[in-house]
C-alpha cells in the first residue's frame, strides 16, 4: 500500500509508522506534504530520502490542485494526517473518500475541533479534571474531528501534575496506535458499515 503522510512539525508520528517493523512489508511512504516550507518532520522524511513537498501560496509550492495530482500519480491509496494543522480542501477529501486518516491526541468526540491542536488540547483535558485521555484515529471528513473514529485507546491521567504529563502519556499511545491503524487498513481489515468502523 502506498501512503502519503501529511505533517507540520515534530514528525514523530511519522517517524513511529517508518520505524515500524510490521508496516515495512506492508506500507510505502511515498511522499511526506507540509503546510510549512521546512519543519522537523521533513528532515526525518529526508534521512528516509522520501520525497516532500510544501503547500501553499509561497513559491515553489504546490497549490492543492496539483497535490491531488501528484497523490493520484504517486497511486496514493491513504493520506495519513500526522499531526497536520491545516483543515484539508473539499476536493482533496472527495478525491480520497474515506482513504485519509489522522491521529488526535484525544478521546473524540470531546476535545476536538478548531484551534483544539497540540498543547491546547491537553491543556482543555487538564483543565477538565478528566481522569482518562488517550488518543484517536478517525476517517477525515470536510471538518475538524468530525469523521468515524476507527479505533481509541485510553490512558488514565487521574495522578497527572500538569497537561505536559497528559501528552507525555498520550504521545506514547499515538506511536502504537497510529501504526496499528496503518497495518489494520493496508490488510484490508477496516471497512465502514452503516456509520460504524469495523476493524477485524
Ligand atoms: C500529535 O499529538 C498528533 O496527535 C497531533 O499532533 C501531534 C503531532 O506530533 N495531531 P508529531 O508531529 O507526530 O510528533
Amino acid at each position: 500500500m502506498n501512503i502519503a503522510v501529511f505533517v507540520s512539525g515534530r514528525g514523530s508520528n511519522l517517524k513511529a509508522i517508518l520505524a515500524s517493523e510490521e508496516l515495512k512489508e506492508l506500507v510505502e511512504v511515498k511522499a511526506v506534504i507540509s503546510d510549512k516550507i521546512s519543519c522537523p518532520a521533513f528532515q526525518i522524511a529526508k534521512s528516509f530520502s522520501i520525497p516532500t513537498y510544501s503547500i501553499g501560496d509561497k513559491a515553489g509550492c504546490l497549490k492543492y490542485r496539483e497535490l491531488i495530482i501528484l497523490l493520484l500519480d504517486l497511486r496514493i491509496d491513504l493520506i495519513v494526517l500526522a499531526g497536520f494543522l491545516k483543515l484539508l480542501p473539499n476536493e482533496l477529501v472527495n478525491a480520497f473518500h474515506n482513504k485519509i486518516i489522522n491521529i488526535h491526541p484525544a478521546l473524540l468526540p470531546s476535545f476536538g475541533g478548531r484551534g483544539m491542536y497540540g498543547p491546547n488540547v491537553h491543556k482543555a483535558v487538564f483543565e477538565s479534571s478528566a481522569k482518562v485521555s488517550g488518543a484517536t484515529v478517525h476517517f477525515v471528513d470536510y471538518t475538524y474531528d468530525t469523521g468515524n473514529i476507527i479505533v481509541q485507546r485510553c490512558v488514565d491521567i487521574s495522578d497527572v501534575k500538569s497537561p505536559e504529563e497528559i501528552a507525555e502519556r498520550v504521545i506514547k499511545i499515538e506511536h502504537e496506535l497510529l501504526p496499528y491503524v496503518v497495518k489494520k487498513i493496508a490488510l484490508g481489515k477496516v471497512s465502514i458499515v452503516d456509520k460504524r468502523v469495523i476493524v477485524l
